[in-house]
């Protein structure tokens, strides 16, 4: 057993000090003690911190407050890595979905899967709505259509939207490997095209949902294709929608960015929809196609 880091100190720098040493210095990593103690000592391994402060540091660090006084100093949740693995370890991630993302974690372009958090949601999305018809814009490897189609029931088929062969022939194994392959139809080239030919098929108003997840700078445009697509009361949801936080950055002027920020303006001022912007993953906005004209 290795020994204690408290043995290491000099003995006038006992426990007993360090309740003198102001909150923020009570973390891990090089602290600095001040020269009451010792003149500008740095102690190069982690001390532990007081009970009573490593929770406050930990809920302290884990919200954001409005800058806006309008609302009242509001606080919200703000994820740190320590309470996100707290969330990624209370999701429920069927056995295929994870054989998938683990699979996938090590090749090119890993980080687009969607979050589990986030498939689960959409999971939940799909079974409140009792979907039978979807549609994905951007499929990867699979991740987030695996997540769908096992959503869906047998009779349901979900339209999957890729232009690169070779990331749908990993989808399509995994497909295999949960025997939903019945349920989904891959188009195999540019999603724009896939749904203009939807609709000269006379597929308008037929589909429960929609998830876009591909090609930020085209998401005007499938917005309008897939609000003749989804019926009355169906749901269209976009990925991405907070892109890394870009989105609220003025500094931040680049074209995906100036595009996603437009399309959320668009979509807010837009009242042929419900909306919801959800900070999860990414962001993601849920649609709701309205069914007559209401004013929420
Ligand atoms: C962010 S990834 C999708 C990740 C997937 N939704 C998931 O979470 O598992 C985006 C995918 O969209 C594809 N893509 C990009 N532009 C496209 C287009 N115009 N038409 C079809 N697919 C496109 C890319 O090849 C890429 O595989």
């Amino acid at each position: 057993m290795s020994a204690s880091p408290w043995c290491l100190l000099p003995p006038f720098l006992s426990k007993p000090l360090f309740p003198l040493l102001p909150p923020t210095a009570l973390g891990f990593g090089v602290v600095k003690l001040p020269q009451l103690c010792v003149p500008s000592l740095r102690l190069p391994f982690a001390m532990p911190p007081r009970y009573n402060d490593a929770v406050n540091q930990a809920a302290v660090a884990s919200v954001v407050t409005s800058e806006d006084e309008r609302y009242g100093k509001k606080q919200v949740i703000s994820l740190t890595p320590q309470l996100y693995d707290y969330v990624l370890a209370n999701v429920r991630e069927p056995k295929v979905l994870r054989e998938l993302r683990e699979e996938t974690s090590v090749m090119p372009g890993c980080q687009m899967l969607v979050s589990p958090e986030q498939a689960q949601l959409l999971t939940m999305l799909v079974q409140i709505m009792g979907a039978k018809n979807c549609i994905e814009i951007g499929v990867y490897t699979g991740y987030s259509s695996l997540a769908i189609a096992l959503a869906l029931p047998n009779s349901g088929y979900l339209v999957a939207c890729e232009r690169d062969l070779k990331r749908l022939e990993m989808a399509k194994k995994y497909y295999n490997r949960a025997c939903v392959s019945h349920k989904v139809e891959i188009r195999h080239g540019l999603a724009y095209d896939t749904l203009v030919h939807l609709i000269e098929r006379g597929k308008s108003c037929s589909f429960d949902f929609a998830f876009v997840d591909a090609d930020k700078i085209k998401y005007g445009e499938y917005y309008e294709l897939l609000l003749q697509l989804v019926r009355p009361g169906g749901l269209i949801i976009f990925d991405n929608v907070l892109w890394h936080g870009k989105v609220s950055d003025p500094q931040v002027n680049d074209q995906k960015t100036i595009s996603l920020r437009n399309f959320n303006k668009r979509i807010l001022e837009d009242m042929r929809v419900s909306i919801s912007m959800v900070p999860i993953g990414d962001g993601m906005t849920i649609c709701r196609k309205r069914e007559t004209d209401q004013s929420l």
